[in-house]
């Protein structure tokens, strides 16, 4: 168990709280999330990038965890954030991030996004020629100059699951090697844009350091013919992607260490060489949040047919990583957890669907109605992919600190899921 996880007393503790006694006190199911954990996960990644260069810049990737709460802790350590919609935006402002600490990401940006990133002063990471045109519209129409990065696809292939690859030659993402030039020249003459930056974003859960290193190369590479037309970096952003071991036995993942020792004499040198001094920008979501938070959920019901299963009450409706990419989290039985492991379970949902299944044949204690089981590693993309399906409220998140919890998010209620909708006329 990682160090703000223990067992005492039977039971498995979170951040100093019994989680037997945070789910008798909030109910389940329930995401309970360390603050002092995203501290300390920010402040050792932070450390090791700063270790070889005082220029570095986190930007959180909001999408991992969008909880205002999550935003504000992470503002307080000085991050910002690569933001990917008008809510991220809202919500990284309202945590007292810098505009200028944002990056606006993605590849479908709406006219609102575009008039919102012009509004506030954000910097845009573009993603097409057709982008490019209408934010610098955007942009006249305002009497204003937006700076920005290209996101250039790096044609990496990565080690990871297929749908969270998005640097490959067949991504939706980014502006293909052979374009960007073109793209930066463009830029250059077009009046109320003023390209300042490179982007790039591999993929995500990557347990290799390779990857990363060969894409500061491309990224150089790259900064060295952008010097050649005339742009002069003052950032380059490699994007996020580090992995976490969700296997806690077999998986080998990076230390943050390690991930710098890979890229960052590479960056050095080549900023060196090229007579540079750009900021270093890093995205991560992950390995910055993901293993802060676990997921309590309660037995319902155990059915013993071709498996066994405990049948719980958080499905894919609340946590969606198994069955999207078949991601593997660890579960423990929270109110019997130094009990020893006495039978295979498979830990199933209340959704009406097959793939509702959070964890297939484990170990576990017997388990009977009542019992409670954590899922680990629930931080990033957990609560963020939740959705209403099958018509169930989503849940509350807890944030313990220093011995103390408070809701972070109330559990939507029934009359939540009626409020948006109406009645049509006829
Ligand atoms: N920057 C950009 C441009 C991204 O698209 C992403 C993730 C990140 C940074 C952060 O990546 P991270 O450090 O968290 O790996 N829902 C999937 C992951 C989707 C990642 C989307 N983009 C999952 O649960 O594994």
């Amino acid at each position: 168990l990682p160090p703000h996880l223990m067992v005492k007393a039977g039971h498995l503790w979170i951040g100093g709280q019994d989680t037997v006694d945070l789910a008798q006190r909030f109910g389940t199911p329930l995401y309970v999330t360390d603050e002092d954990r995203i501290r300390e996960n920010f402040r050792r990644l932070a450390g090791a990038l700063t270790a070889h260069y005082p220029n570095v810049r986190i930007l959180y990737a909001a999408k991992a965890n969008g909880n205002l709460a999550v935003f504000r802790i992470l503002a307080s350590m000085g991050a910002g954030a690569d933001v990917f919609s008008a809510g991220e935006v809202s919500l990284a402002l309202a945590a007292g991030m810098r505009p200028e600490s944002l990056l606006f990401n993605g590849s479908s940006k709406s006219p609102a996004d575009l008039a919102l990133a012009v509004e506030k002063g954000i910097k845009v990471s573009v993603d097409s020629l057709d982008e490019l045109r209408q934010l610098n519209a955007a942009a006249a129409e305002a009497g204003k100059t937006v700076e920005i990065a290209f996101r250039v696809n790096p044609e990496i292939d990565v080690p990871t699951h297929p749908k969270i690859a998005t640097g490959l030659a067949t991504s939706k993402f980014g502006i293909p090697a052979g374009q960007i030039l073109d793209a930066y020249r463009e830029a250059l003459d077009a009046g109320h844009v003023n390209p300042v930056g490179i982007h790039c974003h591999i993929g995500s859960q990557i347990l290799a350091v390779e990857p990363f290193a060969r894409e500061v190369e491309v990224l150089i590479r790259l900064a060295s013919d952008l010097i050649d037309i005339g742009v002069d970096p003052s950032f380059i952003d490699i994007g996020g992607g580090l992995g976490i071991p969700y296997r806690r036995e077999t998986d080998r993942a990076p230390t943050p260490e390690d991930y710098a020792g890979a890229i960052m004499p590479i960056f050095l040198k080549g900023i060196r060489d090229l007579g540079i001094e750009p900021e270093l920008w890093i995205e991560p979501g992950r390995w910055l949040i993901g293993d802060s938070t676990i997921l309590l959920t309660r037995v319902n019901s155990v059915k013993t047919a071709h498996r066994t299963f405990a049948n719980v009450d958080a499905g894919f409706n609340l946590f969606i990583r198994p069955a999207m990419y078949d991601a593997h989290h660890e579960v423990v039985a929270a109110n019997k957890a130094d009990t020893p492991p006495q039978r295979e379970y498979s830990v199933a949902g209340p959704i009406c669907e097959m793939g509702d299944i959070l964890a297939s044949d484990r170990m576990l204690p017997d388990l009977e109605a009542g019992d409670l089981i954590a899922v680990l590693d629930a931080g990033a993309y957990g609560f963020a992919m939740s959705s209403q399906y099958n018509s169930r409220p989503r849940c509350a998140e807890v944030l313990v600190a220093g011995g103390r919890a408070a809701l972070m998010r109330r559990a939507e209620t029934i009359d939540d899921l009626i409020a948006t909708m109406l009645t049509p006329p006829w």
